[in-house]
């Protein structure tokens, strides 16, 4: 079942671009890749990430498992003549190049079942030795985010997906609190998280 299969005509709202850019110019602030490099954007929905960065690096790949928003991120490229693009549909597991020097997720996370396994498979299938993870998400709240729609995490608590990190072995850079959403009268904090694979595994 896609949860985003109604979402995706109405994602690209104001809100949602300027989430996508706040997240962007918070990563570029910490890590700012150069223009020989190649970025997978996971769970990259209708691409407001992987467009952002896509002039400045050599190339984006942009993965996600709803079909319809890549149908929106499809329109959008083709817009643009964006043709140097990778777009695939699937999971985690439906690239294994490793040869991404970055990977981004922004607020794709908490609708990921196993975090571990994810955590495992980025490192050991996707990112090159000593490249860069860039995780972008809510931190814990109550459910009411989705409005009581379940999903796998009501957000992650800073310190427990550090240690998945750390015990995965990738090299904690930082992570902190850059964002507060507000939506009716609550109050949601983004974390962004910077890690680095080992260069030896
Ligand atoms: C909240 S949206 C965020 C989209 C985009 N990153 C943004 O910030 O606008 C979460 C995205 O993660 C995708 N997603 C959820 N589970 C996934 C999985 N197991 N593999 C790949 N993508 C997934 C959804 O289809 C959706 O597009």
């Amino acid at each position: 079942m896609d949860y985003f299969r109604n979402k995706a005509e109405e994602w690209d709202s104001p809100a949602k671009i300027e989430m996508a850019e706040k997240f962007v110019n918070e990563l570029l602030k910490i890590h700012t890749p150069s223009s020989d490099k190649k970025v997978l954007d996971f769970g990259t929905g209708t691409g407001l990430v992987g467009m952002k960065l896509s002039g400045k690096v050599r190339e984006v790949v942009y993965l996600d498992s709803s079909e319809s928003m890549l149908e929106i991120l499809k329109k959008k490229l083709d817009a643009n003549k964006d043709w140097g693009r990778t777009i695939i549909h699937g999971d985690i597991t439906s690239y294994n190049q490793r040869d991404i020097d970055l990977v981004t997720t922004l607020m794709a996370l908490h609708h990921i079942e196993n975090i571990d396994e994810t955590i495992n498979y980025i490192s050991d299938n996707i990112l090159k030795p000593s490249g860069v993870l860039v995780i972008g998400d809510l931190t814990e709240e109550d459910g009411s985010f989705h409005n009581g729609d379940a999903v796998p995490h009501k957000g992650f608590k800073i310190e427990e997906l550090k240690a998945k990190l750390e015990k995965t072995g990738f090299e904690l850079i930082t992570s902190y609190v850059y964002n507060t959403m507000v939506k009716g009268d609550k109050k949601y904090d983004q974390f962004i998280m910077v890690a680095v694979k080992s260069d030896k595994k």
